[in-house]
């Protein structure tokens, strides 16, 4: 408790902090301050562009992940720990949307387009749009006219035949010129003396409206622009006349968004008016002010989003072309990869008020279904497989790991993780599991999977749609989730299974070394000099079907594989090489036939066969199991492993 501040400790603290950024001075002021700090006028993109660059980005491979390793070794990838924790999988989308704004800071003519999000649902757009605006609200704020609806940049007051000079002495480029509400002001308060405007430090803040506007999708019989750039108040016109600007509302996104970032949600279901106005506010950087006021300058990222659907209606129609040519289009996929798209259930989960038990594998095989719905069929391999390449595992077959072009998988395919299951869908699953096992407070792969086919089966999909998701569940993840558990329980069963897996790995390297190089085998423990042991090599080769002559091959394919390793330095262990992993688990689990008999014999255990039921569990619970989702697997393996 002691080493926690208190709460008054903490507001303090942070009151002083923000506090100490506050500041109001003078335009006169503010110029001193910008020939210290040039980057005190950076425009919107720039300011975004070195929020996202503060924090390090590294390129992909910089990791001590295996699979990373090697699914992106011909590709030079960057990852931004600014994105880093909550997004997962997407690198390549970030990696576009970084680009985007790296190209528009330096004023090219992508600071010129909107940025563009497109993907279906669910697939993180508008958490990526929400990551922007948070990345704002965290900054140290920016210096705006006091009381300018549109916080607008205070150089703007410098008046054109100074700017050439200012601008040599600032370092910076002054664009863009003073809103009809400051230019007013200006001429009736301050006359000539444009340099004693005030000027303020301001917090970016969603909420608050300061640099961060929001436009909904607006009811399309209802399109009023006011929503966009304000509106002239009607009360006022009784006390001004028309054309005085102290009639104008100036409390749009577009205007409440300058200096910041303005966001269009599903902003195709605009009408194209609407459109327009977007454009213009970042193609030439002006907006129209509402009644009889001229245009305003603004500098705003705007970003928009919807789904593909909504892109290729829009995309059809030609009138529509001027605007396509002014958008930069990012797509937004689901994730591909089984290992990210967890992380993405476990930050959901993390993030929410779901607090119940979740069994191993559980989100493993949810997600393996959300991926499996994602895939596009190839001819070189089913979606298992694929789905296990793309997460850059290997895939053993016929004793070999199989040589599939990652790469080439992908670039077969044309709508892939533009479609399928959102991570939506597989979160209400979740919860579905959740509630109907409250008593048990508790969900597990066998819950969930039944909760899953649930929804599919009630769910609005197209017929064969349907068919292929329930064949997931009913077939493919059913076999897969069969092998997870026959695994887990075995190696909770065998006694320090892991190293009787090194022991047999170690005895299969002695003689199958001896064999390849016609030697003999040391004993370890008598020195005694023994003929190579082809029994005990085809014993555990036969385990993943390497019969007959392919066994030559395999014995020597295994020694240089694990040779080569050694020499690069790695650690050699049991796990090294894929094949013959897959051969040792396997044999090790079929050594267990007493498995069935004690798991699945509940009343006629004896004493021996109770212990060791008893210590099975144990080690399950301290494997993350709990006592009700143990209790529901054993029985789940049971019935569908080793039934009689
Ligand atoms: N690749 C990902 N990494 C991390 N989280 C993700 C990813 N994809 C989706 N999510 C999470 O899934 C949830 C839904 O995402 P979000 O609301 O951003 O989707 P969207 O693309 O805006 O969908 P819609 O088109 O329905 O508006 C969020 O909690 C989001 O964080
Ligand atoms: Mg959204």
């Amino acid at each position: 408790m002691d080493s926690q501040p208190s709460f008054e400790q903490l507001i303090k603290e942070d009151r002083a902090t923000r506090d100490s950024k506050r500041w109001r001075g003078t335009l006169l002021e503010y110029l001193e301050l910008v020939r210290q700090d040039a980057h005190l006028t950076k425009l919107a993109h720039a300011r975004v562009y070195e929020m996202i660059m503060r924090d390090r980005a590294r390129d992909i491979l910089e990791t001590e992940e295996p699979r990373v390793k090697r699914l992106y070794k011909d590709e030079a990838l960057k990852v931004y720990d600014f994105f880093r924790d909550e997004f997962f999988g997407i690198e390549k989308t970030i990696s576009q949307i970084v680009r985007y704004f790296h190209s528009a800071s330096l004023k090219g003519e992508e600071s010129r387009q909107v940025l563009y999000l497109m993907g279906p649902v669910g697939s993180g757009k508008s958490s990526l749009s929400e990551k922007l605006q948070r990345g704002l609200e965290s900054l140290d704020p920016f210096y705006a006219i006091d009381g300018c609806p549109m916080f607008e940049e205070p150089l703007h007051l410098i008046p054109r035949h100074l700017r050439k000079e200012f601008e040599k002495m600032l370092g910076v480029h002054i664009e863009g010129d003073l809103c009809p509400v400051c230019r007013f002001r200006l001429k009736e308060e301050y006359g000539t003396r444009y340099e004693e405007f005030p000027v303020v430090a301001r917090y970016f803040s969603k909420r608050n409206r300061v640099g961060i506007g929001v436009v909904p999708p607006v009811d399309p019989n209802n399109q009023d622009t006011s929503v966009l750039i304000g509106s002239e108040d009607i009360s006022k016109l009784d006390v001004y006349s028309e054309g005085d600007p102290r009639v104008l509302d100036l409390n749009g996104a577009l205007n409440v968004g300058n200096r910041g970032m303005v966001e269009f949600i599903e902003v195709f279901k605009n009408e194209t008016e609407y459109l327009h106005a977007m454009i213009t506010a970042t193609q030439e950087k002006i907006i129209p002010a509402p009644g009889r006021h001229g245009m305003v300058y603004v500098d705003a990222v705007i970003v928009a989003h919807s789904n593909e659907a909504e892109w290729q209606k829009f995309k059809a129609d030609h009138t529509n072309e001027a605007i396509l040519d002014r958008i930069v289009v990012v797509k937004v996929p689901y994730n591909l990869r089984l290992s990210e798209e967890v992380k993405i259930y476990q930050k959901i989960i993390r993030n929410s008020d779901f607090r119940a038990h979740v069994a191993p594998h559980t989100l493993e095989v949810a997600s393996m279904f959300a991926i499996l719905s994602r895939l596009e069929p190839s001819n070189k391999c089913d979606l298992m497989t694929k789905l296990k390449l793309y997460n850059g595992e290997e895939v053993v077959e016929k004793g070999k790991t199989k040589k599939l072009d990652v790469q080439e998988l992908r670039d077969d395919t044309k709508r892939e993780g533009m479609f399928g299951i959102s991570t939506r869908f597989i979160m209400k699953a979740l919860d579905n599991a959740l509630s109907d096992n409250v008593e048990g407070n508790c969900i597990n792969p066998i819950n969930v999977r039944e909760a899953l086919i649930n929804m599919v089966k009630e769910a609005d999909l197209p017929d064969d749609t349907r068919k292929g998701h329930l064949e997931f569940l009913q077939d493919v993840l059913h076999k897969e989730y069969l092998e997870l558990l026959e695994k887990e329980i075995t190696k909770a069963f065998v006694y320090s299974y892991q190293e009787q897996a090194e022991s047999l790995f170690q005895n299969y390297l002695d003689h199958a070394e001896a064999y390849v190089n016609k030697t003999k085998v040391k004993d370890r423990n008598t020195k005694e000099e023994l003929t190579p042991d082809e029994g005990f090599l085809k014993s555990i080769e036969e385990q993943i079907a390497i019969i007959g002559s392919a066994a030559d091959g395999f014995r020597q394919e295994v020694i240089a594989y694990l040779w080569a390793g050694s020499r690069r330095g790695e650690k050699i262990s049991y796990r090294s090489y894929e094949p013959l992993k897959e051969a040792i688990e396997k044999k090790l689990m079929s050594s267990v036939r007493e498995i069935s008999r004690v798991i699945t014999k509940a009343r006629t255990r004896d004493e021996e066969q109770s212990g060791k039921y008893d210590t099975m569990v144990q080690n399950l619970l301290q494997n993350g199991y709990c006592p009700s989702c143990v209790d529901v697997v054993l029985k789940y393996a049971a019935n569908n492993l080793w039934k009689d």
